[in-house]
């Protein structure tokens, strides 16, 4: 999905974040790259990221044959670092207490649940009837089992290693089950840990709640947005899994959107724009896969098939009789079907048999009764839509903090609930668990010969680094400025504010040359390609409006045609006087960084570094394609980057297409500093959840066969880092009365990490509402020798050097350039840029 990818990336910078009301440094680049849009709607995109991790997974949900392993269990990454075999944590900071949301759950002393093989003989078909037969013996196995056809799970052990039982079938045959004692599972075995989801999910079936995709939502707990027709039910993702030191259950809160629009409305309005031949085939695309809601039940099903040769009329057999679906439904719910020609939806869910309702086998749906789940594009990209969804969804610490709680304690008092845990002998915490974090100091600024310390509380600079020239720029005396007719006015007064602000940053600006376009895409394209020349450094157009056609056919020509460093502008960022002085230095600074200009640096100790940032786009529209991208450090300050693209081709892995890239890296790297880096750390954004392992077994030689490719003798350090940004972990912390976020610089390296993997969390971001998101980092190969410590402080060090934000961010910033750099490519070029521009951010 586009808009989901395309929502992500606008939460990627800053994350979650609500600026003051009113304050005027709310320029964000928006969705179109680097057009400036003046909006104090950041914390929007916050809504976005909480409602889409709702559903992000349901395409991949637990259905159709083998599970896929969302949690990357079984790969372990640790044993084969031997400097961090005994630990993985570090030592410096100031110590914070914190809490987090996970619960240890908790078993009896001594507690192992039993695996035993159950046998029929005569061997029986239907899974059904040996469960039937096998539960004829209750007296047996007691209150508490867990059976599914073969395998059984039993909280206690059985007198016997073998146990004979004897049953009969309704016929009166006779039945001989074996029931034999396999094994003893300790409960950190991952069967265990299977189990204990599996009974967790039966608790929350128990307090009604609707799973969706991965999560768990409470139908009985609506909220309305009525001046929207979105309605929205609040639920929660749960994850059990093994954790440093227990098994813990990770729960956060989520959001599940629902539309008053039926899938029949859909249909309809599908077909008139497609036509009717085409109809059948855009049907097919658009509704499989997609989530509907039936409200006479308020279940969810996945759409995954159309059965054209049925409708309403059609019957089905209850109770000996033919019925048809449409009397079914007026009997049953109560409900007129009113078109009797639509065609009837299929869902594979495994259904029961309910007395008196459809045979069992997959549901047969009605679209007229089926509800839309979820955002369309066209509302993501509406603000209003965006901000009132955003008023319900974002939580603040204590909020978020807050309901967590009670979901827990719903569990605690709920009777059926705690019988369900009792009988297994479990329990859990009732309290988030408590652990303590290591605060890192704040890093100093350096900006030319001057330096300066930020406010470790808002964790920017925006303020310390006014009337301070930056490292370097080179002089612009050869550029252009594209405007329409009716923004004559707003080109001029950017002209002067450009050179106002730009002294004092130390950035040289000559006249620019000034060309008016007429209003129109081609006209526009054309003015380029008369003025655009190879001497000219730089190309500023201000754009009437945010149309995205214009501003990919500007891209696409000077990305790819005529090579060249652009600044789009948005006339209407440009109509406020009083934010002019923000928005023209925000542009000076960016236009500044695009011609290979640097902006500031912090210290970074290691010598011959190479710090390599990569991340992928998805593009779902050019044939879903993969667009990885490749971002690499030059100098030793990190203030020159060398940025590759590459469009993966079908069937192609992104990293067989990012080896020529690293390739391309190495080669420049030895062009400025006239050596190889003796040490690479790698850091690789846009892993999907259980995809660990083709890093680790895929990626990281592919990596090492380009080192390779440089030289046979030439081995330097490498580390190769997972960065995970889109995850469930939340920690607070208290000041006074008041659960807060953690400052940032907040290390955690214990406890709520995994025993088999060297990993840690960073909290490197600050905001200013809502719920401040860790990143993780899975360290899954290194050789670097780097403590732990160093490694936390240098990854902590790079977050603060993305030269679109005079703050710090979430993610190393090659990961945040390679990102920007990806989605430029997926959403407005879809070619590769000239290879002119790979010494350049030009994609800021
Ligand atoms: C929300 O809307 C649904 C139907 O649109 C309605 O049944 C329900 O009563 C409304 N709830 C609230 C709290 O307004
Ligand atoms: C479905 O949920 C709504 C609230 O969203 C509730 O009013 C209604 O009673 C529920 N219906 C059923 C059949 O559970
Ligand atoms: C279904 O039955 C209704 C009347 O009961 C009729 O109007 C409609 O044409 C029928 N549809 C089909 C596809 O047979
Ligand atoms: C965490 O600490 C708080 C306050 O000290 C305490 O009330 C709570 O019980 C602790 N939680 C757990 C799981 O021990
Ligand atoms: C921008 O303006 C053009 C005409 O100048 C118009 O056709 C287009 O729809 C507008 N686009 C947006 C996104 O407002």
């Amino acid at each position: 999905m586009t808009g989901r990818a395309r929502a992500r990336s606008r939460g990627r910078a800053r994350g979650q974040e609500t600026p003051a009301p009113g304050a005027v440094r709310e320029v964000v680049v928006t969705f179109f790259g680097d057009i400036l849009v003046l909006t104090i709607l950041i914390w929007v995109y916050l809504a976005v990221l909480q409602i889409s991790a709702g559903f992000q997974q349901v395409k991949l949900g637990e259905r159709g044959g083998r599970r896929r392993d969302f949690h990357d269990t079984g790969i372990n990454t640790r044993q084969a670092m031997e400097h961090v075999k005994d630990s993985k944590t570090g030592a410096t900071g100031a110590v914070i207490k914190l809490s987090a949301n996970f619960f240890r759950i908790l078993s009896r002393p001594q507690w192992v649940l039993y695996q035993y093989h159950v046998d029929f003989k005569p061997p029986m078909e239907s899974r059904r009837l040996r469960s039937a037969l096998f539960f004829q013996h209750e007296e047996v196995l007691g209150p508490a089992r867990s059976f599914d056809g073969a395998l059984l799970f039993l909280p206690q052990r059985l007198h016997n290693k073998e146990t004979i039982l004897h049953s009969e079938t309704r016929n009166g045959e006779k039945v001989q089950i074996t029931v034999t004692l396999t094994n003893e599972l300790p409960p950190t075995s991952p069967v265990c840990i299977q189990f204990y989801n599996i009974i967790f999910r039966r608790i929350l079936r128990v307090l009604n709640m609707q799973q969706i995709g991965r999560n768990y939502y409470n139908p009985n707990d609506p909220l309305n947005i009525s001046q929207h027709k979105l309605t929205i039910w609040p639920g929660y993702t749960t994850t059990i899994l093994r954790y440093e030191s227990s098994i813990m259950m990770c729960t956060d809160v989520s959001h599940k959107v629902l539309r008053s629009e039926t899938v029949l409305d859909f249909m309809v309005n599908l077909r008139q724009q497609c036509g009717a031949q085409r109809y059948p085939e855009i049907c097919a695309k658009e509704l499989i896969g997609l989530i509907v809601l039936t409200k006479y039940n308020n279940k969810t099903y996945r759409v995954d098939d159309i059965a054209w040769d049925h409708t309403p009329n059609n019957t089905f057999k209850r109770g000996g009789t033919d019925i048809s679906f449409k009397s079914y439904y007026k009997t049953q719910y109560g409900l007129d079907i009113t078109d009797g020609n639509q065609v009837l939806l299929i869902s594979h869910v495994k259904k029961v048999a309910v007395a008196g309702g459809p045979p069992p086998g997959p549901a047969m749906l009605v679209p007229e009764l089926c509800y839309l789940t979820g955002l369309t594009d066209k509302m993501r990209k509406d603000f209003t839509i965006m901000k009132d969804l955003s008023t319900h969804t974002r939580l603040n610490p204590d909020q978020r903090e807050k309901r967590l709680s009670r979901f827990i304690s719903n569990i605690q008092k709920n009777p059926d609930a705690q019988a369900e845990l009792t009988k297994w002998g479990l329990s859990f915490d009732k309290q988030l668990l408590n652990l303590t974090g290591r605060v890192l100091g704040g890093e100093r600024i350096f900006q030319g010969s001057r330096s300066y310390e930020y406010n470790p509380q808002s964790a920017d600079w925006s303020r310390e680094m006014r009337g301070i020239p930056v490292i370097s720029s080179p002089p612009l005396n050869n550029w252009l400025i594209f405007h329409a007719p009716r923004n004559s006015m707003e080109a001029q007064s950017l002209l002067q504010t450009l050179h106002k602000v730009s002294g004092p940053l130390g950035i040289r600006m000559q006249r620019a040359v000034v060309i008016e376009y007429e209003d129109h895409q081609l006209s526009l394209l054309r003015a380029l390609q008369h003025n655009v020349g190879p001497e000219t450094q730089m190309v500023v157009i201000i754009l009437p409006n945010n149309s995205k056609d214009k501003y990919d056919s500007v891209k696409k020509y000077l990305c790819v045609d005529c090579p060249t460093p652009s600044q789009c502008v948005v006339a209407r960022t440009l109509s406020r006087p009083q934010a002019l002085m923000t928005v023209a230095t925000k542009i000076a600074l960016q236009m500044a960084c695009k011609m290979g200009g640097e902006l500031w640096s912090v210290e970074i100790p290691l010598k011959q570094l190479m710090i390599v940032g990569i991340d992928c786009y998805h593009d779902t529209t050019a044939g879903k394609r993969s667009i990885g991208a490749l971002v690499a450090s030059l100098n030793p300050t990190m203030s020159r980057w060398y940025s590759k693209c590459v469009l993966q081709h079908k069937g192609q892995e992104i990293m067989d297409a990012l080896k020529m890239a690293l390739s391309g890296a190495l080669k420049d790297y030895l062009k400025f500093n006239n050596c190889l880096p003796s040490r690479i750390i790698v850091y690789r954004d846009g892993v999907g959840d259980g995809q660990l392992h083709s890093v680790v077994n895929y990626e990281v030689s592919q990596i090492m066969d380009s080192i390779k490719s440089i030289g046979q003798d030439y081995e330097p350090k490498l580390s190769v880092v997972v960065v995970k940004k889109r995850i469930s972990s939340r920690f607070f912390t208290q000041i006074g009365d008041k659960v807060t976020n953690p400052p940032p610089g907040t290390v955690i390296d214990t406890e709520v990490t995994r025993p088999e993997w060297y990993d840690f969390y960073i909290v490197s971001q600050s905001v200013r509402s809502g719920s401040v998101s860790p990143t993780h980092y899975n360290v899954v190969y290194d050789t670097s020798g780097l403590k732990p410590d160093h490694m936390q402080r240098l990854t902590y060090k790079l977050c603060h050097l993305y030269y679109n934000w005079q703050g710090i961010i979430r993610v190393p910033a090659p990961c945040q350039y390679a990102h920007k750099l990806a989605f430029l490519v997926g959403q407005s070029i879809h070619k590769q840029p000239s290879v002119q521009l790979d010494d350049y951010l030009f994609y800021l």
